[in-house]
């Protein structure tokens, strides 16, 4: 059977599989985290290591969500800028974003050295480049409020990448490791003494209370607490209104020539993001971008090919030897939302990480210990996730709705691309009109098809084809689906049903 193309990424082809069992019956603990990403291994570490029992339930394989897809820099220069965080939050709130940052980042270093994880952890230098005197301009407005939210940041023009820039921003002591070495270190020490990992274990229903109940496809399990860390927050209109899915890509390669080891991004919109990683004692580059909302009307090959010559172009790189793509969350306001869940006592949602999922997974982890254990923390006012900002983003969410609006209506009404299985190629998708319903059929290389409904199990609205990914995408909150049908990425957490073809 054709599944979905995950292209594997670089974490995934230089660390061990490795694979946990599934739920086996009810199940009671103190706290069930649902997601097995940065998010939920931190959480579920730093709670078992305070004593909770936990027990982690993860739909696929642990570190195969988007934690598997990311490019892993730890960082605190955020996708929003400083200065526009300090309109919107005041100075105090962007203080406490770049301290949170850090905070995360110094979370991870001291996992790394009490553990002992050998995830090729590494302190170095952020550049954000200019190419152009106008990016320079706005790196130059934004230098002064970076500092006075923090961070140790500075305006220079030594750059040292291979290719002529107008100058950068440079901030001191980010970080770069493995993800999944990093995590698997945490995975291994879950279980045992009361604490669980479950992987293909698909949660369908939370249910708050005292106690929650989680309703999953092989049993349910009670809990004092709930932590949804699935990348977009399982079946919550109201905060799917302020997300805005995006889709993001990444290639790597074998270095010919130096670079020196760091974190670097361009000022373009949507920018390139830029690292290096040693992989069998090479230095590889890795190169991200080309984002684009989710089922939008673009050519997904296109995206990687379009990165590849960005690559190749600008490094020494002779050969790209693995590619990979990944979903962005966009929160409306310009910061993640982290804590307990619109009218929910015991269920907490982190999401909306941005571009920088690595560092505010681990802000995650270490914002829940806090509030299940009952501890203050600093920054649970600043990531509320129940907070309604309406001049923060106010175009953004605008736009973002009435498109999700659009979608839903228009694709309902578009007319199908045909009617007979004959007009779908071999490797080609389409809706088509059968019975006068709509259905979305993939026909594999060796002419074998498979149909399903194309209304997205979520909130209904028309799945379109990704053809690098080999998927249907929802355009309007991000749900993925296999040709089959299989839920690939939430917020949906049902199938979409499969549909009879006429012979
Ligand atoms: Fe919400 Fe599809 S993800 S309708």
């Amino acid at each position: 059977m054709d599944e979905a193309r995950t292209h594997p990424s670089l974490w995934t082809l230089t660390a061990p599989p490795r694979e946990f069992p599934p739920l086996t019956g009810d199940l009671t603990v103190d706290v069930a985290v649902i997601g097995g990403g940065m998010a939920g291994l931190t959480t579920a570490w730093l709670l078992k290591r305070a004593g909770k029992r936990v027990v982690v339930l993860e739909m696929n394989r642990i570190l195969s969500g988007q934690t598997g897809q990311t490019t892993a820099h730890l960082t605190e220069l955020l996708d929003t800028p400083y200065s526009t965080l300090r309109r919107d939050f005041g100075p105090s709130g962007a203080r406490l974003a770049a301290a949170s940052s850090r905070a995360a980042l110094e979370q991870v270093a001291s996992l790394v050295e009490a553990l002992g994880l050998d995830c090729d952890f590494q302190r170095v230098p952020l550049f954000r480049f200019a190419e152009t005197v106008r990016e320079l301009d706005a790196l130059e407005r934004e230098l002064p409020a970076a500092r006075e939210a923090g961070l140790s940041v500075s305006l220079t023009h030594a750059v040292p990448l291979p290719f002529p820039v107008r100058g950068a921003l440079k901030v001191e002591d980010q970080a770069l490791f493995h993800p999944r070495k990093y995590l698997l270190g945490l995975a291994d020490r879950i279980p045992g003494e009361g604490c669980h990992l479950f992987e293909d274990t698909r949660v369908l229903d939370v249910q708050d209370g005292a106690p929650c109940r989680v309703v999953t496809n092989r049993g349910v399990v009670t809990a004092t607490d709930v932590v949804e860390a699935t990348t977009t927050p399982l079946n919550r209109v109201f905060l799917h209104t302020k997300l805005y899915p995006y889709r993001t890509y990444a290639v790597a390669g074998p270095l010919e020539g130096s670079l020196e080891p760091g974190e670097y991004y361009d000022s373009r919109e949507p920018y390139h993001y830029i690292r290096t990683q040693p992989v069998d004692g090479h230095l590889h580059v890795i190169v991200g971008g080309e984002d684009h909302k989710v089922g939008a009307a673009v050519d997904t090959e296109q995206c990687y090919a379009a990165l590849e010559e960005y690559t190749l172009k600008r490094f020494p790189v002779k050969r790209l030897t693995s590619r990979w793509s990944g979903q962005v969350i966009e929160p409306a306001d310009g910061l993640p939302f982290i804590g307990l869940n619109r009218a929910s006592r015991h269920v907490y949602v982190a999401t909306g990480f941005s571009g920088t999922g690595m560092t505010f997974g681990t802000l995650a982890g270490m914002m829940f210990t806090d509030l299940i254990l009952g501890r203050h923390n600093a920054y649970a006012a600043l990531y509320d996730a129940t907070r309604v900002k309406p001049l923060a983003g106010a175009k953004d969410f605008l736009q973002e709705n009435a498109e999700v609006a659009f979608r839903f209506v228009v694709d309902r009404l578009s007319r199908p691309d045909g009617k007979h299985l004959s007009e779908v190629a071999p490797g080609e998708a389409k809706v088509l009109e059968v019975d006068g319903k709509k259905v979305a059929v993939y026909r594999e290389p060796d002419g074998t098809s498979h149909a399903v409904s194309p209304v997205c199990t979520h909130l209904g609205c028309h799945v379109h084809w990704n053809g690098a990914e080999r998927s249907w995408d929802c355009p309007c909150h991000g749900a993925r689906y296999s040709p089959t049908g299989k839920v690939l990425n939430g917020p949906a957490v049902r199938d979409l049903p499969s549909r009879k073809l006429p012979r």
